[in-house]
């Protein structure tokens, strides 16, 4: 059987040749996820001929210099390191040092770029390669390097992307890190930064949730099975919980970025609200990125506006206090802190969905450093069956668990489904059991790190697992009332690491007004350890 990841990307489109310009190359991400990632599509030849990486920063390095790092970070950061493939993909490897942010840097970059694709055969009509930029660097630095792009004659006026590159002219794209923007003005400001220089289909605001192989799986779940999507709806389906759990803390991220940013931008407005559209969204007619995104902007659109003054209503805030060992510092104790932001590293929302497939069923989402394990779960929880056959019957037998679907993310990779059944024996004794499936057990393949098959997609032209600019802008108008509303930053709870946060988090249950009583067992999904292995 064919691995699902081939199934649901255009994997037909070839990859053409390209240079991928990684601004920010010196950085944590490009040292842990980007090149890591690169060198397994490569182990596994999955990358195109004359692809090369040109790592952009400040900092001076040689090509050699580079390579020696990247070995470094590979070795422990791919998913399966063979050294007798190293070579090969190393010699990818480029770096040139300048400042993105920097106009004068352009012309030498450009320059660079030409160079190498000269090298391995890849120029385009014109005399320019297809060139991929990256943006790995501080978000403070996005709109200057775009800016500079757009003035650097790297980026061709007014050029219109096409997958099938059939008349060989070079294309440029660029794919966008997280946080896009920090709110919803900072977020259209940097969309009309973008589409002064590129056309829309050449934007990729990455999303390395999307990247998940069990988040990709959501849609062929329900929509390449029969069951599924008759009962997903409001009058099956009592509540759905959406949970991204750590247990690392901030650490070092607190001072260049977390401490201005929290949970909700970091995690919530993002990933969470990824998943989210994924579980949540109309069926869209093909499966193509205008399609889905079409269907995803339509569901966000449904989400019931909270004001400011009514977050602390729909949210609870938390931060992680002191730990048992002197290691475990309070998040307020991190480098570079200031506790007079009240910055969250725990946040969970009450969302609802004016629409008729989702009204009054409630959608709870958390995420939270520190926790007591790291876990990326979605459950739906099913209503009650109408009637109460065997209660009828021993009064004991009622009120049992209802139907219960999760779907694993991460670290394990599943579906278990919680039915109810009649335990051996004579008498009339009922048990919940799971109907489990191992997604990697059953379908076999390497667990690969999102961020590659993004990438590749990216260099096919495929936005299916991206983000539009629409999309972006209305996951910030959903969650900026949360984001500033004074009442719900005042009333922030400390939690205990280990724990699974603020205790205030269960009561977005007992407040659901939608709850039909008696109908589950409500309350946060929180399984151990040992159930998440
Ligand atoms: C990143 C956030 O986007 O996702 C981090 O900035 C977070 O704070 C990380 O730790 C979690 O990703 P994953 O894939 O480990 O769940």
């Amino acid at each position: 059987m064919l691995p699902i990841r081939l199934l649901m990307t255009s994997a037909s489109i070839m990859a053409d040749p390209c240079v991928l310009v990684i601004f920010g190359a010196s950085g944590d991400l490009t040292a842990r996820k980007l090149i890591p990632a690169l060198y397994d599509l490569d182990r596994q030849g999955r990358l195109p001929r004359g692809f090369t990486v040109l790592g952009v920063s400040r900092t001076p390095l040689t090509d050699d210099a580079f390579r020696e790092k990247m070995l470094e970070s590979s070795r422990q950061f791919s998913v399966n390191f063979d050294p007798a493939r190293w070579p090969a993909f190393a010699a990818r490897l480029f770096y040139h040092a300048g400042d993105g942010a920097s106009p004068d840097s352009m012309p030498g970059l450009a320059k660079r770029a030409v160079q190498l694709a000269s090298e391995t055969g890849t120029l385009r009509q014109g005399g320019m390669p297809n060139l991929l930029f990256y943006l790995s660097v501080s978000p403070n630095l996005y709109e200057g390097i775009i800016n500079n792009l757009g003035v650097s004659g790297l980026v061709a006026e007014g050029h219109r992307w096409c997958s099938i590159n059939a008349d060989a002219t070079a294309w440029q794209r660029i794919i966008i890190e997280k946080p896009f923007g920090t709110d919803l003005p900072t977020t259209v400001s940097l969309n009309q930064a973008l589409g002064r220089v590129f056309e829309e289909d050449a934007i990729f605001r990455i999303d390395h949730y999307l990247g998940k192989e069990l988040v990709q799986n959501i849609a062929v779940m329900r929509f390449a099975n029969t069951i599924f999507e008759p009962l997903w709806n409001r009058n099956y389906v009592d509540h759905v919980q959406i949970t991204a759990a750590e247990t690392v803390g901030v650490g070092s991220r607190a001072a260049n970025f977390y401490d201005s940013a929290g949970a909700l931008r970091d995690m919530v407005q993002s990933h969470l609200l990824q998943v989210l559209c994924m579980v949540a969204m109309e069926p869209p007619s093909v499966f193509d990125a205008p399609a889905i995104m079409r269907e995803k902007i339509k569901l966000l659109n449904s989400c019931v506006p909270v004001r400011p003054e009514h977050a602390a209503k729909f949210g609870v805030l938390g931060r992680y206090d002191r730990g048992p060992k002197p290691e475990d510092r309070a998040y307020t104790e991190e480098t570079g802190v200031d506790p007079a932001r009240r910055t969250e590293t725990y946040a969970a929302m009450r969302l609802n969905f004016d629409n008729w497939r989702w009204a009054g069923v409630p959608f709870y989402v958390r995420s939270g450093k520190r926790l007591a394990t790291k876990l990326t779960e979605i459950v739906v929880q099913f209503r009650r069956p109408p009637v109460q056959l065997f209660g009828k019957l021993d009064p004991s037998l009622a009120n049992r668990p209802a139907n219960r679907l999760v779907i694993n993310i991460a670290p394990r990779e599943g579906i278990s489904l919680r039915i109810e059944g009649k335990v051996p024996g004579a008498g009339l004794k009922l048990d919940s059991a799971l109907l489990e499936l191992d997604y990697l057990e059953r379908f076999g393949g390497e667990s690969i790190e999102a961020y590659g098959p993004l990438i590749l997609d990216a260099i096919r032209g495929d936005r299916t697992l991206y983000k539009n600019r629409d999309e972006v802008e209305i996951g910030w108008r959903i969650c900026d009332p949360f984001i500033q509303s004074p009442q719900l930053r005042e009333s922030i709870a400390l939690y205990t690491p280990g724990s699974w946060g603020p205790a205030d988090a269960d009561r977005l249950f007992h407040a659901n007004p939608s709850a039909h009583p008696g109908d589950s067992a409500s309350g946060w999904h929180n399984p151990t350890s040992e159930d998440v292995r």
